[in-house]
């Protein structure tokens, strides 16, 4: 990717954009993903300055959590704080009602902990994520733990999905989360009920968590390109 690729810059403008919002003195969800990773960096640039002070991140993944330690966004956990002022997050995929796939970074499970405890839940998107319908293009991630996995992709079948176990670089493996999980990634030819879908994959035994987030999403920033210059 080069430094002019007009993806990385809409990330980079929206994931900004996100972090010139939140006030000293919050609470922050951090997301994770490469959008999110423009967000960390731009708050920790702010706390630097002394533009932003008296900010905690909670970090939604290991992956926020050493960006956060990179660029000096001080952090706290769930046990310490009893609400969460802001989250922002990315997204695979965002419908017209802020209904959201996510988990393409394998981190949905703590995602969405963070991202529905928030106050304010800020998601940051470049303009290719946004579908008509859920499922349009990214496939449903599904956290599971390893000794379910064969009963969960059966049960899956079941339901009409096309599960496909996430593997690794390489395919050296399956993709393990950071709570030591496995990811089924799931086609449906349409998600015509994504609130109906997420309960039932969630009720599959042995189901941790997947990946349709609806009903949760306050704002969503979308960066686009317009005149060859990236907006939001
Ligand atoms: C990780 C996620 C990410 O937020 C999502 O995959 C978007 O990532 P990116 O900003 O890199 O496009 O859900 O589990």
């Amino acid at each position: 990717m080069t430094a002019a690729d007009p993806v990385k810059l809409m990330k980079q403008e929206v994931g900004k954009a996100a972090a010139a919002l939140v006030k000293s003195g919050s609470i922050v969800g951090l997301g994770t993903g490469s959008t999110t990773a423009y967000t960390i960096q731009y708050l920790g640039e702010r706390l630097q300055s002394g533009e932003l002070t008296d900010i905690v991140g909670i970090p939604t993944s290991f992956q926020s959590e050493v960006l956060a330690k990179e660029y000096g966004v001080p952090l706290t956990t769930l046990d310490a704080v009893d609400h969460i002022d802001i989250a922002i997050d990315g997204a695979d995929e965002v419908d017209p009602h802020k209904n959201l796939i996510k988990g393409g970074g394998a981190a949905h499970t703590r995602e969405k902990v963070v991202d529905y405890l928030a106050d304010q839940f800020i998601v940051v998107v470049d303009s290719g994520k946004l579908v008509d319908r859920l499922g349009s293009v990214f496939a449903v991630p599904v956290e599971v733990i390893p000794m379910a996995i064969t009963p969960v992709i059966n049960a899956i079948k079941q339901l009409g999905g096309q599960p496909e176990l996430r593997m690794g670089v390489k395919k050296a493996g399956p993709v393990i989360t950071d709570q030591g999980n496995m990811v089924v990634d799931v086609r449906f030819d349409s998600i015509d009920d994504p609130v109906n879908l997420e309960k039932v994959l969630n009720n599959i035994p042995g189901v941790l968590e997947n990946g349709i987030f609806v009903n949760c999403a306050d704002i969503v920033l979308i960066g686009e390109v317009v005149d060859g210059q990236p907006v939001v």
